[in-house]
């Protein structure tokens, strides 16, 4: 055993953490960490601090911290989006926490070698992605650090001409992938997802029922069962408490209005990024797109990114297969074909980044 090797393959997500080994085992969990308010908190829980999985259950009890939330530490600097430094620094250890929770949850044998694939924002910043490093670094032998739309479009065999769409919670990555690895210039990122959608959800609830008592995590619990963005004759109704009684309520308008948010900015950046390519280009890549990450999920959106592409000549809008592994599964693909010598000298040497990508491509 102690020879053996296990690949890993992980998607640092904003909101959620997936991570698949070759060993069969997977996790996914929350990014989020949380630390115990006080005494009589801490004695509830039984201990400090909660990682990932029941943190957004015991939120009460806890002061939690989203490491990456609203894009700040990933391909935001945290100043631009009201981060103050003692926060970085609280950030800094969730994001070290959640990755050495991820990992020991996979139960990897002793002794064996722990090679892995992280999948991070495709247009993380120097400063993030050195935090990402950092945060990776204690819990593999050797890691490579790759762009997440890469690792979703290298784990369904989509690396000619394909446009990945990856709506995560507080990014939309929009990158182009053909044949190489993609650049940043290539790429756009779209400071909206998952998050302005619940933000802009639960706003509409407090105008249209004011009476009724909706938290920032019902409404996107509501949004992941019900979420739609096309025109349907169902109605969405929940049960939300008014004057602590339970009471149905139809919020079909407002959920289909802040879903319905984050489709015009998608086509724009679909419509700026195939502008950086000559026009023969551009036809495969619209014929071509791969909607990935949670936002995906949202019903009616592949369907409406299509038509609403239409003036242009229309577009194929496809789904991945399983939005919450699809990119760690992609990961691990590609860290499972890098031959071993490379990982050898991983270990031994820096963390991998994008200036390995033609070793990646001669692996593909
Ligand atoms: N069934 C669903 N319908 C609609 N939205 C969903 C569904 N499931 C998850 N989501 C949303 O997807 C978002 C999370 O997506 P994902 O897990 O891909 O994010 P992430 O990779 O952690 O974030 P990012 O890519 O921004 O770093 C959340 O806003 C979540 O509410
Ligand atoms: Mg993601």
């Amino acid at each position: 055993m102690g020879s053996s090797i296990v690949y890993v393959g992980m998607d640092f997500g904003s909101f959620k953490t997936s991570v698949v080994a070759s060993h069969g085992h997977r996790e996914t969990m929350h990014t989020a960490v949380g630390w115990a308010k006080d005494h009589v908190s801490r004695a509830m829980l039984g201990c400090d601090v909660v990682i990932g999985k029941n943190v957004f259950e015991q939120r009460m009890a806890l002061n939690v911290v989203r490491p990456f939330a609203k894009g700040a530490l990933k391909y935001l600097a945290s100043e631009d989006v009201g981060v103050s430094p003692d926060d970085v620094v609280k950030r800094k250890e969730a994001a070290q926490l959640i990755v050495q929770e991820a990992v020991r949850k996979l139960q990897i044998p002793s002794g064996a070698s722990v090679f892995g694939v992280v999948g991070s924002p495709s247009r993380a910043g120097i400063d993030s992605k050195k935090l990402i490093t950092e945060a990776v670094q204690g819990s593999f032998d050797a890691v490579m650090i790759v762009a997440e739309p890469f690792a979703v479009a290298y784990g369904m065999d989509r690396l000619s001409e394909t446009l990945v769409v990856d709506i995560g919670a507080g990014t939309t990555d929009i990158c182009p992938v053909y044949g190489s690895y993609p650049s940043e210039d290539d790429q756009v990122t779209i400071p909206l997802g998952g998050d302005a959608v619940d933000e802009t959800f639960y706003s509409l609830m407090s105008e249209a029922h004011p009476e009724a008592q909706l938290s920032l995590n019902m409404a996107r619990q509501i949004k992941e069962k019900y979420g739609f963005v096309h025109d349907v004759n169902e109605q969405a109704v929940v049960s939300l408490p008014v004057e602590g009684r339970p009471t149905d309520i139809n919020v079909t308008e407002s959920l289909r209005e802040s879903c319905r948010t984050i489709v015009e900015p998608i086509v724009e950046g679909i419509q700026k990024t195939i502008g950086h390519y000559d026009p023969e280009f551009q036809r495969p890549l619209l014929n071509n797109i791969l909607l990935g990450g949670g936002g995906s999920n949202l019903k009616g959106l592949d369907y409406m990114i299509e038509q609403s592409l239409e003036p242009f000549g229309g577009g194929k809008v496809l789904r991945v297969y399983d939005s919450v592994f699809a990119g760690a599964d992609g990961a691990l693909k590609l860290a499972m074909n890098l031959p071993e010598q490379y990982w050898e000298q991983l270990r031994s040497g820096a963390t991998g980044q994008s200036d390995s990508r033609n070793d990646m491509l001669d692996a593909a």
